[in-house]
């Protein structure tokens, strides 16, 4: 069956160690304010994900450090996913050993040049360095407000100037991420569905801010959560993309539903209904 030959596929192309689950559709989550929020709905969610466990991977997608989201994750209950993109896309770990993609720190190394970049950005005083362990290999993160920070594209502009290479995620108002040009949350999950051999309309995606557009958009059936980010409003309308009206988990569960996903009888409509008022 098809399942088999994806298998075989993935020995032949990647080796025994391919991490790569036999199932036939991910839930790829932002954890801050998506997945997390409402306690109540957030465990109805995790008990029903265990059940499918076999056909249904689970995975998030955040701009915490890998570190940042499995203490986050430990603090609210919820079993470590088998796959962890982190470091807004910069990074993918696998499952509870933390197993890290190499393929993919070795796709995106392509024009990384992190010391020039750094030094390079150094001299806009509106730019100041985020705390040392929100600082990686393939991230560099700073805060700067929108008055100090000078526009984005006379920054692009410079990097330009100096040869240098690098893609500039601005979000909360507050965040500027520069990352590799191949790097970003999307990116992350398109390689996955690659690798995995499972077509981008099989991964269900849930986001609620501007940093997690990039994923939403596209071929995946996105979930947009009811308390979302004035930012997300744009989306509505959009092909593949749903606006749940139910905040947090409830939201996550309320999207699963409108794709047409078997929810087990704890979570049919009427129990849904009550959790919208979260
Ligand atoms: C998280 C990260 C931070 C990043 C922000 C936006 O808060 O800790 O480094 O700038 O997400 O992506
Ligand atoms: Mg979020």
């Amino acid at each position: 069956d098809k399942k088999r030959l994806r298998r075989q596929h993935a020995i032949i192309l990647h080796g025994e160690k391919s991490y790569m689950p036999l199932v036939d559709q991910a839930l790829i989550s932002d954890i801050d304010n998506t997945l997390l929020g409402d306690r109540r709905s957030l465990k109805q969610l995790t008990d029903w994900l265990q059940t499918r466990r076999s056909s249904l991977a689970f995975g998030i997608a955040t701009g915490r450090s890998v570190e940042s989201a499995v203490a986050v994750l430990k603090k609210n209950q919820v079993k470590i996913p088998d796959v962890l993109i982190t470091s807004v896309g910069s990074e993918i770990h696998y499952g509870k050993k933390l197993v890290p993609d190499l393929g993919w720190a070795a796709h995106i190394r392509h024009q990384w040049r992190r010391d020039a970049l750094a030094e390079a950005l150094a001299r806009f005083s509106g730019l100041r360095l985020q705390a040392p362990e929100n600082q990686r290999e393939f991230k560099l993160s700073y805060l700067a407000t929108p008055d100090s920070m000078p526009p984005l594209s006379e920054i692009r502009e410079y990097l330009q100037d100096l040869k240098l290479h690098a893609q500039l995620i601005y979000s909360h108002e507050e965040f500027l991420d520069v990352l590799p040009v191949r790097a970003s949350k999307g990116h992350a999950i398109r390689y996955l569905a690659y690798k995995w051999g499972l077509p981008l309309e099989n991964f269900l995606v849930a986001g609620d801010s501007g940093n997690d557009t990039e994923m939403l958009v596209g071929d995946t059936r996105a979930i947009v959560v009811g308390n979302h980010s004035p930012e997300l409003a744009a989306l509505r309308n959009q092909l593949h993309i749903y606006l749940a009206r139910s905040h947090h988990a409830a939201g996550i569960i309320e999207g699963l539903q409108h794709y047409g996903m078997e929810l087990d009888h704890d979570l049919q409509p009427a129990a849904i209904g009550e959790l919208t008022h979260v």
